[in-house]
C-alpha cells in the first residue's frame, strides 16, 4: 500500500480539467501535491475549489504558474521541494488547432516534456505518469483497441502524444531506473459529483459533452452531430466514455503500481475506458434524462479525422492496475448536468467573464 503521508507529487497542468480532478483525489488520499501550470486553458478558481473540497487536506496544495518550457522555473522548484513522482497532463490537446498551428503544439507539447524529463532526471525523480490519448489507435481496425494494436498519427497533436510515448521508451531503454507509466485515456467526461469542479473549456468546445452542455445552458443554439452513415447501430460515431472521477483513480492506481512494482515496471502502457461503446445519439438521449433539457440537432457530414468506433480493452488495466470504471454514461451526464447548471459559465461565473 502506498503511504501517502511523506510523498510529494508534481502535477503539470493540474488546474485542468482531469489535473484538478486528480489533485483533489491526490489530497484526499493524503498526498502532498505541487502543480505547475501556465493556466492557458484553466483557470485557478478550480484549484481554489480543489483545496476547498479537500477540507483540511486542501493545505497540502502548493501551486506555481509557471509554464513547463522554463527551464529555470522548472529547476528551481525542483530545488526547493522532492518530488516522489510526476503525473504529466500539461499539455495542448486541440485536436483542430493542431492542424492549424502543428509548431504550437510540437513546441508545447514535445519541448514542455523534454524540458520536464531533463529536469526530473537531473533532480533523480525517475517515476512518471503520463497522459496519453486513445488518439494513438486511430481508426482501428477492429475494436476493442488492446494496448498492442499498431499504433499512428492523424494531426498534429496526436502526433505528440504518439512521440511522447516514444521518447519515454527511449528514456527508459537508456536507464532502467525511470519507471514510466503511460495511460491512454478515452473519451473523458462529467464531473465531480459535488458540481464545484468540472470541465470548463476555452473558447468553442471541440468535443461533443462540453458542447451539449453548452448547448443545454442556452449559450449555443443546437449541437452538430458529425456524420449519420457510419456502420454503427444508428449511424453515428461510437467512443468510449468514462467518468473523469474514474478516471482520476486511475491515476492514484498508476501511482501505487509505480510504487509497488517498482522492480517490474519499465516503460508500461495501460488503456483507462470502459470498454464500453455509445453512439453520438445514446449519449444526447442519456444527457437529455439526466438533465430535463432538449437538446436541439442539426444533422451534418462526417468530422474530418473521425474513427467510426473506437473503444476500449480493459483486461491489462484490471489486472495489472486492478482498476477498473465503476460509472457509467448515466452518472457521467448526471454529474455533468450537476456542474453545467450550476456554473453555466464555468469558473467565469458571467458571460462577461468567459471566453464567449
Ligand atoms: P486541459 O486543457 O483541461 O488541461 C491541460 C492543462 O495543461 C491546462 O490547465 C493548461 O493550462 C496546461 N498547460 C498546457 N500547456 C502548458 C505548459 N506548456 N506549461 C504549463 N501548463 C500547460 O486538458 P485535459 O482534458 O485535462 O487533458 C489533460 C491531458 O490529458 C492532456 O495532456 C491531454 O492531451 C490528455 N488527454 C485528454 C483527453 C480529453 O479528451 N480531455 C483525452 C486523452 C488525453
Ligand atoms: C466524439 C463523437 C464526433 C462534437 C477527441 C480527440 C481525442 C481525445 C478525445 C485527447 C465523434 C461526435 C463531436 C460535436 C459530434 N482527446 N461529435 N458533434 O473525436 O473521439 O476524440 O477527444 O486526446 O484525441 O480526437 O471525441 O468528443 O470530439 O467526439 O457529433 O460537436 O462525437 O464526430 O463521433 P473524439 P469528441
Amino acid at each position: 500500500m502506498v503511504s501517502a503521508l511523506v510523498r510529494t507529487i508534481l502535477v503539470t497542468g493540474g488546474a485542468g480539467y482531469i489535473g484538478s480532478h486528480t489533485v483533489l483525489q491526490l489530497l484526499q488520499q493524503g498526498f502532498r501535491v505541487v502543480v505547475i501550470d501556465n493556466l492557458d486553458n484553466a483557470s485557478q478558481v478550480a484549484l481554489i475549489r480543489v483545496a476547498e473540497l479537500a477540507g483540511h487536506n486542501g493545505a497540502n496544495l502548493v501551486f506555481h504558474k509557471v509554464d513547463l518550457r522554463d527551464r529555470h522555473a522548472l529547476e528551481d522548484i525542483f530545488s526547493s521541494h522532492r518530488f516522489e513522482a510526476v503525473i504529466h497532463f500539461a499539455g495542448l490537446k486541440a485536436v483542430g488547432e493542431s492542424v492549424q498551428k502543428p509548431l504550437l503544439y510540437y513546441d508545447n507539447n514535445l519541448i514542455g516534456t523534454i524540458t520536464l524529463l531533463e529536469v526530473m532526471a537531473a533532480h533523480r525523480c525517475k517515476k512518471l505518469v503520463f497522459s496519453s490519448s486513445a488518439t494513438v489507435y486511430g481508426w482501428p481496425k477492429e475494436v476493442p483497441c488492446t494496448e498492442e494494436f499498431p499504433l499512428c498519427a492523424t494531426n498534429p497533436y496526436g502526433r505528440t502524444k504518439l512521440v511522447i510515448e516514444d521518447i519515454c521508451r527511449d528514456v527508459h531503454r537508456s536507464d532502467p531506473e525511470w519507471k514510466i507509466i503511460l495511460l491512454r485515456y478515452f473519451n473523458p467526461v462529467g464531473a465531480h459529483p459535488s458540481g464545484y469542479i468540472g470541465e470548463d473549456p476555452c473558447g468553442i468546445p471541440n468535443n461533443l459533452m462540453p458542447y451539449v452542455q453548452q448547448v443545454a445552458v442556452g449559450r449555443r443554439p443546437h449541437l452538430t452531430v458529425y456524420g449519420t452513415d457510419y456502420n454503427t447501430k444508428d449511424g453515428t460515431g461510437v467512443r468510449d466514455y468514462i467518468h473523469v472521477v474514474d478516471l482520476a483513480d486511475g491515476h492514484i492506481a498508476a501511482l501505487r503500481k509505480l510504487y509497488e512494482d517498482s522492480d517490474k515496471i519499465g516503460c508500461e502502457v495501460y488503456n483507462l475506458g470502459t470498454g464500453k461503446g455509445t453512439s453520438v445519439l445514446e449519449m444526447v438521449a442519456a444527457f437529455e434524462k439526466a438533465s430535463g433539457k432538449k437538446i436541439p440537432l442539426v444533422f451534418a457530414g462526417r468530422r474530418p479525422g473521425d474513427a467510426e468506433i473506437v473503444y476500449a480493452a480493459t483486461a491489462k488495466a484490471e489486472k495489472e492496475l486492478k482498476w477498473k470504471a465503476k460509472y457509467g454514461v448515466e452518472e457521467m451526464c448526471r454529474d455533468l448536468w450537476n456542474w453545467a447548471s450550476k456554473n453555466p459559465y464555468g469558473y467565469a461565473g458571467s458571460p462577461e467573464d468567459g471566453s464567449n
